[in-house]
């Protein structure tokens, strides 16, 4: 039996696809260097911006034409290692900055190399996309309206790899349409790189959920309670300005309206049924959470929503219009802190702050004009971590 046969023209053909598939994996991967050093960023995004001023951390913008690219590796992956060997310039950085010690990062020198690119190239990215960007990054009060989760060069990157790895196993065992086997085991290679690179940086990233909007085993609507009914917010999460957990409603309080209320216009009588099968089995309702910070981060809703007064749509976006309950902000950590930086506290005439006395004199004097949430100790580190 022969193997498939193909003429000349059709060998040559076949060829230049492999090579097409090549300079597409290379391309595919610089796409990638640059993903990766937006990911790797975000670690650095809590304490740094790129030209919107200083956060907990210097603004790293043109950081890499101030500073020896040698000097910037070793102090991004332990700064305290520079600070105790006496290194003048980090002693200097680390004494402006309150002596906070910027965290040291295990990385390689490529991902070092993939940040630095992403900074110093920030600029130009950000006039492309300069529009959509301002709305998420510029104003902590307007909420994305793009619900849609933006499907990543990286998850391309992934797709196609694979697609690549299977077609190249097909023609190895099967087809033998390229001879040299050296190709096959090249263009695997290089795809394998790019799937496990891709999976490495989509793990980083698990534990934010922004956009998370999981299934509920009631379809329950917040559009149609808190919207078009009306319902106040602590009609259900009854402990929202007392204390640290929102909460969620028992049973007993849809109750309260679902002993009467037994169709719905959307979903007739099924959903409803529900309550009433939790009611009878005294089973209680088991709603997936949709927020979730990690457990070394300490998170007060009483504190926001009765002391600082602020709003739950700042935080929560506009949940009086979704059907289902979706994660607007990433509630990382320069979320947190951005807003503490802009936020203004109720400092006059308020007893609790009666104690802050070097802040009431530079207000007087006109040397402050108002005083954030920062200011009063909010950014501390020790006021978020346990
Ligand atoms: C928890 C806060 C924090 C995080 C996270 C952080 N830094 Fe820093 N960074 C600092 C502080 C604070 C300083 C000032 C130096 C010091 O106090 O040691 C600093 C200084 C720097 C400097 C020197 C800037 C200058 O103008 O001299 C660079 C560069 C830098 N950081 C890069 C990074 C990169 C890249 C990341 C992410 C991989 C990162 N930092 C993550 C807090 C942080
Ligand atoms: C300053 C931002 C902020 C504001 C304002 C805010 N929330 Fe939250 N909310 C959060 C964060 C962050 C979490 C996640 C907490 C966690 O995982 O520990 C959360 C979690 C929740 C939860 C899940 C249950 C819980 O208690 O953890 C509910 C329900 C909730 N919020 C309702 C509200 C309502 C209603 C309001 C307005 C009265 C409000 N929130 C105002 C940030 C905020
Ligand atoms: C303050 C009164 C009130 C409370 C409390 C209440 N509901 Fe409702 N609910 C209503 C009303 C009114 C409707 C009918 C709206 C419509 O569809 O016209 C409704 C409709 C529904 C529907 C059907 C929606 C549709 O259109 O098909 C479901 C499901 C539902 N509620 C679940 C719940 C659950 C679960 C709770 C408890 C967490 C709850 N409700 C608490 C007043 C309430
Ligand atoms: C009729 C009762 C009811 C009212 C009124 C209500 N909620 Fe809820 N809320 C629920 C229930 C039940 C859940 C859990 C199911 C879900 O996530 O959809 C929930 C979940 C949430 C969550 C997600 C919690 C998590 O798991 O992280 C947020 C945020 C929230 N509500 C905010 C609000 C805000 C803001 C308002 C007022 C605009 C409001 N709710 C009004 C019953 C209510
Ligand atoms: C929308 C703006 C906003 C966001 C987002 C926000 N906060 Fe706050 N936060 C405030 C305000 C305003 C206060 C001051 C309340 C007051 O007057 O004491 C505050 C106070 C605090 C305090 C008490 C500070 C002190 O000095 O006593 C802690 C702790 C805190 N926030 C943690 C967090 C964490 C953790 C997050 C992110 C998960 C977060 N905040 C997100 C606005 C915000
Ligand atoms: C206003 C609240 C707040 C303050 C102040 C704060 N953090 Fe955080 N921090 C957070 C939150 C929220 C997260 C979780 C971020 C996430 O899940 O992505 C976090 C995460 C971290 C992490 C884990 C790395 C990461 O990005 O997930 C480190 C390390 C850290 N913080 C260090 C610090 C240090 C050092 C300081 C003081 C300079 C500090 N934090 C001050 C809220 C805060």
């Amino acid at each position: 039996m022969h193997n498939l046969h193909f003429c000349k023209p059709a060998k040559y053909f076949l060829k230049i696809i492999s090579i097409i598939a090549l300079l597409f994996m290379i391309s595919g991967w610089e796409l990638q260097a640059q993903d990766e050093g937006e990911q790797l960023f975000k670690v650095c995004a809590a304490c740094h911006t790129i030209g919107k001023g200083k956060l907990i951390g210097p603004d790293l913008k043109g950081v890499t034409e101030r500073l020896e690219k040698e000097w910037l590796v070793k102090f991004i992956i332990n700064s305290q290692e520079l600070v105790q060997a006496g290194d003048e310039y980090a002693v200097k950085i680390f004494e402006e900055n309150n002596k906070i010690p910027m965290p040291p990062n295990n990385f390689t020198t490529g991902q070092v190399d993939a940040v630095l690119a992403y900074i110093e190239n920030y600029d130009m990215a950000v006039k492309t996309e300069a529009a959509a960007d301002e709305h998420a990054t510029e104003d902590q009060y307007v909420f994305m309206a793009d619900t849609e989760n933006p499907f990543s060069n990286l998850q391309v990157s992934f797709f196609i790899s694979v697609i690549i790895i299977l077609i190249a196993l097909l023609d190895l065992l099967i087809t033998r349409i390229v001879k040299v086997k050296a190709i096959h085991i090249i263009i695997i290679l290089i795809s394998a790189a790019v799937v496990t690179e891709v999976s490495i940086l989509e793990a980083q990233n698990l534990g934010r959920q922004q956009y998370y909007e999981p299934d509920q085993p009631i379809q329950f609507s917040h559009r149609i309670h808190a919207g078009d009914n009306q319902t106040d917010c602590k009609y259900c999460h009854s402990t929202v300005d007392e204390s640290m957990h929102a909460g969620i409603p028992s049973v007993a309080v849809c109750m309260n309206c679902h002993n009467v209320v037994k169709e719905g216009t959307q979903t007739g009588k099924e959903e409803i049924a529900k309550i009433y099968a939790a009611v009878e089995t005294h089973k209680p309702i088991e709603w997936v959470k949709v927020h979730n910070l990690p457990d070394h981060v300490y998170f007060n809703h009483a504190q926001h929503v009765s002391v600082g007064n602020i709003d739950c749509a700042q935080c929560h976006g506009e949940v009086k219009e979704m059907d289902r309950i979706q994660q607007v902000n990433d509630l990382g950590m320069g979320w947190c802190v951005n807003c503490h930086r802009r936020t203004e506290v109720q400092f006059i005439n308020n007893d609790f702050y009666r104690s802050y006395e070097k802040l009431h004199e530079q207000l007087k004097s006109g040397k402050k004009t108002i005083v954030t949430v920062d200011d009063i100790g909010g950014n501390d580190c020790q006021k978020c971590h346990y």
